[in-house]
């Protein structure tokens, strides 16, 4: 067994990646170019949509996903947009960069995402958006978020930074929303390094992400080999390439990143049959748990991609999360928190979060954690872990069947 594949997550780089990334060294092309223009042509329409634009994160990705919708909707600062009380941090604090207000609804307690029946009391005149997550590899609840949009006539943001090539309803994630925003950091499904991509069917909307990732600038300048072009265009390009038109941000990245993304895109059914037969392994073998651990859960009809193995203590099993968590960390296996929000100290000051208004986000961030089940984790390991949760049971004296 390998110790370092204990870890929540793991990173990708095979031969192709390699043999890709000293394609660009040796062609000495660092900006904007072939592989990413490529990976953004895939990645996009395998979820959907006719463009994509790769950014440096999946905060830079939803950040200007926000400020496209503010400049082309109007909106005001002091607007509202709707997230869910569980998410990663970057959510609400790309919300309030743009003077506007996270509302938080609390999540279901079996799949950890938004609940959608507790949306519709939270819209009000100021509500503009509302940011559905997909979390933890699982596609969240998105009909009825579609018809509330419909009725309330919002935008929708759809955050699927840790979830990718998982369907909802037989249509792909990315593909509900105005814009739908992902993440290739270190530990995600597909791995650049840092990165992220911000995808989109409205050809307006792809316009302006572009200029936004890259300083504002004139639509019109978009890579070097726009100096290839000839006569009039040429001409046009020229007067116009430094030209800005809105204030915009650095979030581009290179190459290098785009070469790792397109090694991944070609063994990403391999990693996602690997992470789905790996969590479907945990599920199975750690079931005599299911007293006192929820293992995860998804219907049908909402794939799952297992970017992460989240696990939440049931009420009342007299488990001490700490306990547990640290015999693992003992162990070499590593645990994070299950992305805990409203209870994080700037967010409980700021908007004076009752953490008893939200009682599945209170029950999780207090009893929920997750492992990694990533593609890299093979029988030793996953035996290795189903083993070490057993023996911790058994140290506590506790009934396992
Ligand atoms: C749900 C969610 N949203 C946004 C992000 C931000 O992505 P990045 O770390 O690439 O900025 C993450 C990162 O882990 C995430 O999990």
């Amino acid at each position: 067994m390998n110790k370092s594949n204990l870890g929540v997550g793991c990173v990708n780089l095979n031969k192709k990646a390699k043999k890709y990334v000293n394609r660009v060294l040796n062609s000495a092309r660092l900006s904007y170019g072939p592989f990413i223009k490529k990976f953004e042509k895939k990645f996009s329409s395998d979820h959907g949509a006719r463009f994509g634009i790769m950014v440096n994160s999946g905060t830079s990705a939803l950040r200007i996903a926000v400020a496209c919708l503010k400049e082309t909707e109007g909106w005001q600062a002091g607007d509202e947009i709707i997230i869910p009380a569980v998410t990663f941090i970057s959510d609400a604090n790309v919300i309030i960069d743009h003077n506007f207000k996270p509302v938080f609804v609390d999540v279901d307690p079996l799949t950890y995402n938004i609940d959608s029946s507790k949306i519709e009391e939270k819209i009000n005149k100021k509500t503009r958006a509302i940011m559905a997550v997909h979390l933890f590899g699982q596609a969240a609840e998105m009909k009825p978020i579609i018809a509330l949009a419909k009725k309330y006539k919002l935008k929708i943001i759809e955050d699927s930074c840790e979830t990718m090539y998982v369907s909802y309803k037989g249509r792909p994630v990315g593909s509900f929303g105005d814009i739908a925003c992902f993440s290739t950091y270190a530990a995600h499904i597909i791995t650049t390094g840092v990165g992220g991509i911000a995808i989109t069917g409205n050809k307006r909307y792809a316009g302006i992400l572009r200029s936004l990732a890259n300083h504002g600038r004139d639509g019109i300048y978009v890579s070097i080999d726009d100096r290839n072009k000839k006569g009039k265009e040429l001409e046009e390009i020229i007067s116009r390439r430094f030209k800005f038109i809105r204030p915009g941000y650095s979030f581009r990245l290179t190459e290098l990143e785009g070469a790792i993304g397109c090694a991944q895109l070609e063994i990403i059914n391999q990693i996602l049959d690997r992470r789905r037969k790996n969590a479907h392994y945990l599920i199975k073998k750690l079931k005599d748990l299911k007293n006192y651990l929820q293992l995860p859960w998804h219907p049908e009809y909402a794939g799952h991609a297992f970017m992460m193995f989240p696990i939440v203590i049931k009420k009342g099993a007299g488990i001490n999360k700490s306990a547990l968590v640290n015999y693992l960390e003992n162990k070499g296996i590593e645990t994070r928190d299950m992305l805990p929000l409203i209870n994080q100290p700037f967010y409980k000051k700021m908007y004076r979060i009752r953490q008893a208004d939200y009682p599945i986000a209170n029950w999780i961030n207090n009893y929920g954690f997750y492992i990694g089940c990533h593609q890299k984790m093979g029988q030793l390991e996953l035996d290795y872990i189903v083993k070490s949760f057993y023996q911790h049971f058994k140290k506590k004296n506790k009934k396992v069947r």
